[in-house]
């Protein structure tokens, strides 16, 4: 069984970017700079969002962080993004998910300047990402497929079951693994919570993505010997032994499941590292794009 270590390869990328970074420094005189707004004080959304902000410092970024509170009009926020969509200083920048509920995030969404939507969510890249033309692909199912890549996994003419069909994850993985790409070529079925028999259809699989955020959903009689496992998950579990007072807990469970996989991401420093290494090589993409 060998770990796709995400903590170890998301350094290598960020390694790459910083290189970037000094190389359009000393020829374009320029410095990538990636924005990032969070609405209100979830305590898990506040510590996405800062391991963000600090991986930009990292690779030389600039990066400004905007926090508005809990009460914001859906109005106030429309506001912040029109600045930053003509903010010629900002190459890119993302606005932290979920929102507070009496805000539309749809809307939000489709208020972000495309070229600056380095998430990859307006519903324009989105289509283009579908229609596999170059565009933003979301940082999520980029770091899976950098992940899968790099670690030489066989994705063509393999049969990939995702668990999960979220806007975010499970729906753009799907997409993406049975496009004609270099980790792609695959034979894709998308499960979720109305799908009957799903045991049977996991055990069908070579590769399961599993991103449902259901704590150590998957188990070791779900799969067959040899399954390369990607655990999208990352629930916080009351833990009073942690100094934080919770644990990390993935979709997988991790005990049972490694033992009859050939390849799995552990929860943490499986895919969650690579998420953030993956939005900063979008805007570096971005910020390439205004040349
Ligand atoms: N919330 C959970 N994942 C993400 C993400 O990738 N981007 C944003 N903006 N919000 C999120």
């Amino acid at each position: 069984m060998i770990v796709l270590d995400g903590k170890k390869t998301a350094a290598d990328i960020k390694e790459e970017i910083a290189l970037e970074v000094v190389e359009l420094k000393r020829r374009e005189n320029i410095v990538p700079h990636l924005a990032a707004v969070i609405v209100g004080n979830d305590g898990a959304s506040i510590t996405y969002v800062n391991a963000k902000v600090k991986a930009c410092e990292r690779v030389g970024f600039e990066s400004s962080l905007i926090r508005l509170p809990e009460n914001t009009t859906e109005d106030d926020l429309l506001n912040e993004i029109n600045i930053l969509n003509v903010d010629k200083d900002i190459d890119g920048f993302i606005v932290q998910l979920p929102l507070p509920s009496h805000i539309d995030e749809q809307k939000i969404i489709m208020a972000i300047d495309p070229e600056k939507d380095v998430d990859g969510f307006h519903p324009t890249n989105v289509g283009k990402m579908a229609l596999n033309l170059p565009t933003f692909i979301s940082a999520t199912p980029y770091g899976i497929l950098e992940l899968l890549d790099r670690y030489n996994v066989e994705t063509s003419g393999k049969h990939v079951v995702v668990i999960g069909r979220s806007h975010i994850v499970g729906s753009p993985m799907s997409i993406l693994l049975a496009q004609k790409r270099k980790v792609g070529n695959a034979t894709v079925t998308i499960t979720h919570s109305r799908t009957k028999n799903l045991k049977e259809i996991t055990l069908q699989a070579d590769i399961i993505i599993a991103a449902l955020g259901i704590p150590e959903f998957l188990k070791a009689d779900m799969i067959k010997d040899d399954v390369t496992v990607i655990d999208v998950g990352i629930t916080r579990v009351p833990d009073s032994r942690k100094k934080s007072g919770y644990r990390l807990l993935g979709d997988v469970d991790y005990e049972e499941v490694s033992k009859k996989a050939s390849f799995i991401t552990p929860v943490p420093g499986g895919v969650g590292p690579m998420t953030i290494a993956m939005l900063l090589k979008n805007t570096l993409i971005a910020c390439r794009n205004k040349i």
